[in-house]
């Protein structure tokens, strides 16, 4: 569920019509709905309650100040992958000693600086990482709390650029050695308290089975080193999918009940209740893309209208460097024009001014026929838009705004030329 619908041919969200943010703000920009990100979050929390469950939150979906003001605000913690993602919720009012933080290259700078913070736990990738973490713990007289990430070696299902939890990604410690490593850690380590454990078998999952073929996997080991070292938590990681292929219709109960074979939040967890509860563990998820993605959309402006003998192009003012998804993962985002159209659709490549021929949002795709100077949505992009942007061909960041009800407010102005160049220096 979502809040963006049409009312009166004009698409909303929540109570702001589009339109007048687009021209009051200019495109492209990201519009987020204060209320879909926190009905998400509550319902993660709700269908989770049987549980000792905490939300952290993966910060890299949109790191953006007043989307973590807003998590910090409803007390829900973070899953972090670097210093600056930490710096990033101290500034933005949130609680370093509910963070996790991932990642297999930590630095040693940002060991540091994440043991002076007091995060809540490393989740490591590696034996050679925990010796670093044990010995700078060590140095600053402390003791590092410590999960190791295993790799359960469980298909995801999902674009293989996203896929984690298999023995030929990066990510983690092999099931067969994670047992041994633990004992290393016991024996070796004296500077880590060894607090939990942690899985993430991919992003982007639409299916509920190798969450639980992963967690069946697995539970067996966390009770294991519940008895032998005491630990306190259990991370299963992210990855629950949102709808990116239907989803404006999405944002209506009547979709989700013609599609009930849609994995929701209550279905991820009703299937995964009865595995964790008989353990004991504190559960942490840490979902990034359901909390955010289909909470927003990039607006952008149709430019130009190119008609070549093999297609037809509708060029946009929005690039690759807005949202890489469909260049980098062949992602699939709906795009759909604010005023809306009534038949007259056209198949098109929707593409961007980027000099790059992967530069497109949409490719053969039958959308509404839209002119020039008309405003277009692209949906699903809370999720890796705004954060994976980039200022290439020295293109301006995007605005962002966020709608509460009503009210909109801008959360990050249009970035300036000379702010794409802060930082640099001439010549001698
Ligand atoms: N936990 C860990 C350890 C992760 O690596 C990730 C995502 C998450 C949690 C959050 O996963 P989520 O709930 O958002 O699926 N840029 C790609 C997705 C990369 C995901 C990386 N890790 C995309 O746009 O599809």
């Amino acid at each position: 569920m979502h809040s963006f619908a049409y009312r009166n041919e004009s698409l909303h969200c929540e109570n702001v019509n589009l339109a007048d943010i687009a021209r009051a703000v200019g495109t492209p920009t990201f519009v987020y709905s204060k209320k879909t990100i926190t009905d998400n979050l509550a319902a993660f929390r709700k269908a989770l309650a049987p549980l000792d469950a905490h939300v952290a939150y993966a910060v890299k979906a949109c790191s953006s100040k007043a989307i973590l003001q807003l998590m910090a605000q409803q007390g829900a913690g973070f899953d972090i992958v670097s210093g600056g993602e930490l710096w990033r919720i101290i500034n933005a009012g949130g609680d370093p000693t509910l963070c996790t933080y991932a990642g297999v290259g930590k630095t040693e700078a940002e060991i540091r600086y994440a043991l002076e913070k007091g995060i809540y736990c490393f989740n490591c990738e590696s034996e050679e990482e925990l010796r670093a973490i044990d010995r700078i713990a060590g140095s600053m007289g402390m003791k590092a709390p410590v999960a190791v990430r295993v790799n359960p070696n469980v298909d995801a299902h999902t674009h293989k650029y996203i896929t984690t939890g298999t023995n030929e990604n990066k990510f983690g410690v092999d099931i067969t050695r994670i047992e041994q490593l633990y004992a290393t850690m016991a024996a070796e380590m004296p500077n880590l308290h060894i607090k939990g454990l942690q899985m993430h078998i991919g992003s982007q999952l639409t299916e509920v089975q190798p969450f639980v073929m992963a967690i069946e996997k697995v539970a067996p080991i966390a009770k294991k080193f519940k008895e032998l070292y005491g630990i306190e938590f259990w991370s299963i990681g992210g990855g629950v999918g949102i709808i990116y292929d239907g989803c404006l219709a999405s944002g209506s109960p009547e979709w989700w009940q013609q599609h009930p074979e849609q994995m929701t939040i209550e279905s991820y967890a009703a299937a995964i209740i009865p595995l964790l509860q008989p353990l004991g563990l504190r559960i942490l998820v840490e979902p990034g893309r359901r909390i955010v993605g289909n909470a927003a959309a990039m607006l952008t402006t149709c430019l130009y209208e190119k008609k070549g003998e093999a297609k037809c192009f509708k060029i946009i003012d929005a690039g690759m460097n807005d949202i890489i998804r469909p260049a980098l993962y062949e992602g699939y985002h709906e795009i759909w024009p604010v005023q809306q159209h009534h038949g007259d659709t056209i198949t098109a490549d929707v593409v961007g001014p980027v000099c790059e021929s992967g530069d497109f949002q949409a490719q053969n795709r039958e959308i509404a026929d839209v002119k020039p100077g008309e405003v277009l949505a692209e949906m699903s992009a809370g999720a890796y838009g705004f954060s994976m942007s980039s200022t290439y061909n020295s293109r301006p960041l995007a605005a962002e705004v966020l709608v509460d009800g009503d009210k909109w407010q801008v959360i990050r102005r249009r970035q300036t030329l000379e702010e794409i160049i802060c930082g640099e220096e001439g010549l001698d």
